[in-house]
């Protein structure tokens, strides 16, 4: 099968070095110097649609796959999926459960699907009303995109006043009660009609160790999660899962692709965070370490409609190994950081023990290996225990060598 992955982060190299393994002819469109090892990169914008339909004609796409989220909002699966080609993604119509969060808390809400108590804020006024009338710590998001970084969780009024200040007048703004439990994502592959639901992953979406600071996209991944049980997992199926494709189902939402789910397991009841309506990144470099079956096969067969059984049974399989990715960042994310650093070391895969995934690497003119993100790679550690995981996992990310490069050392050591 020759496959077309657009996107250029370490979530696509962990997807384009799946499927090259498995037999397939990738292609990643533009990619990044770590794709360029297990794919052959293509020159392409994934914003520009043309550009991306000329290249599935080019490289004769059977399947294409659509990463990040910004290229899904402005409709590149609709445009795709309309020249023909079999797309693992939604169109811009359900891409909406991520773009506008306002979108989805009302969708949430029509179908009983538990989350927070939420107010939609739409001018300085109700912001001002809402921060004097509530206290404790509270949860501001922005409705739109923002790379994982539009949400504020804070007590302080001054701090909640000036984030939603910055959103408003372009967007609007939820405010949610604050939840606590445990966090995890999860991922339910759908041809359009059936859905299965693959292995657990545990994002770190804080930068500093013990879960402190601002929001990032995620700092490093578990997969599977070690206190999501068969009875968690149930509950998570049959109270937010299910709930929401058959939510999807009757306002004909349901796509070919994966929605993914962030959950918070609170002490009353799993409670839905988000939706995505793409892989995390960074849990889709450790989820592909561990999941059963054949990638492409699952990919493919829901892109056209009728997902395989078999590589649906062998992906929902509970994995018998484990995986722990740490993310390496530059200096400043999630803050401003600069890009072009000279990378000096990166660690070969070893296999069955560890994995570097590189995100928007590129080379210069006199090929040295560069940063171009703010997330710059992801090492993943595979064990048969998280603890061995864990070990290799860092292992693999003290070897990453650029000046600044950081990254959050207790991925995978929070109490299960
Ligand atoms: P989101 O992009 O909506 O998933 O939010 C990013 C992160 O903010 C989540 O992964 C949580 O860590 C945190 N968060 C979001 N909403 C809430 C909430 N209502 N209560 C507590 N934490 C939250
Ligand atoms: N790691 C969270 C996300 O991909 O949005």
């Amino acid at each position: 099968m020759n496959v077309l992955v657009i996107g250029s982060g370490a979530r696509e190299h962990a997807l384009a070095g799946r499927l090259g393994a498995e037999g397939n002819r990738v292609y990643c469109g533009p990619g990044n110097a770590g794709t360029a090892d297990v794919a052959e990169n293509l020159s392409l914008d994934p914003d520009d649609a043309e550009a991306a339909a000329r290249a599935c004609r080019e490289v004769r796409a059977d399947l294409v796959v659509i990463g990040p989220e910004d290229p899904l909002a402005a409709g590149l699966a609709d445009k795709l999926r309309r020249a023909g080609y079999p797309v693992f993604g939604p169109g811009a119509g359900a891409a909406r459960l991520e773009s506008s969060k306002d979108f989805a808390r009302a969708f949430a809400e029509r179908h009983g699907v538990p989350r927070a108590r939420t107010e939609v804020l739409r001018t300085e006024a109700e912001l001002r009303d809402y921060i004097g009338r509530t206290s404790g710590k509270r949860v501001l998001k922005k409705s739109g995109l923002a790379a994982g970084k539009g949400v504020l969780e804070s007590p302080d009024p001054e701090e909640l006043l000036a984030f939603g200040r910055s959103v408003l007048g372009g967007d609007v703004l939820l405010a949610e009660e604050f939840l606590t439990g445990r966090e995890l994502s999860v991922f339910a592959v759908c041809d359009g009609t059936r859905r299965i639901v693959l292995p657990p992953c545990g994002d770190h979406k804080k930068p500093l160790p013990g879960n402190l600071g601002p929001n990032t996209g995620g700092m490093g991944a578990l997969c599977p999660v070690p206190f999501a049980g068969p009875d968690l997992l149930a509950r998570i199926e049959a109270e937010v899962v299910e709930p929401t494709f058959r939510g999807l189902a009757r306002e004909g939402l349901a796509y070919p692709g994966v929605l993914f789910l962030g959950i918070m397991a609170a002490p009353d009841g799993p409670k839905l965070l988000e939706y995505n309506v793409r892989f995390g990144d960074p849990e889709t470099q450790s989820l592909l370490a561990v999941l059963g079956g054949n990638l492409g096969d699952l990919l493919a067969s829901a892109a056209s409609g009728s997902l395989d059984p078999g590589a649906a049974a062998a992906a929902a399989a509970a994995p018998e190994t484990w995986a722990c990715g740490f993310v390496a960042a530059a200096p400043g994310y999630p803050g401003a950081y600069p890009k072009g650093i000279p990378v000096e070391a990166v660690p070969g895969n070893v296999p069955g023990r560890s994995s570097v995934f590189h995100a928007s690497t590129r080379r210069d003119p006199s090929g040295r290996l560069v940063t171009g993100g703010g997330r710059c790679f992801t090492a993943v550690g595979l064990g048969g225990t998280l603890a061995e995981a864990r070990k290799n996992g860092l292992d693999a990310v003290r070897g990453i060598r650029f000046e600044g490069a950081w990254f959050r050392e207790d991925i995978g050591a929070m109490p299960a």
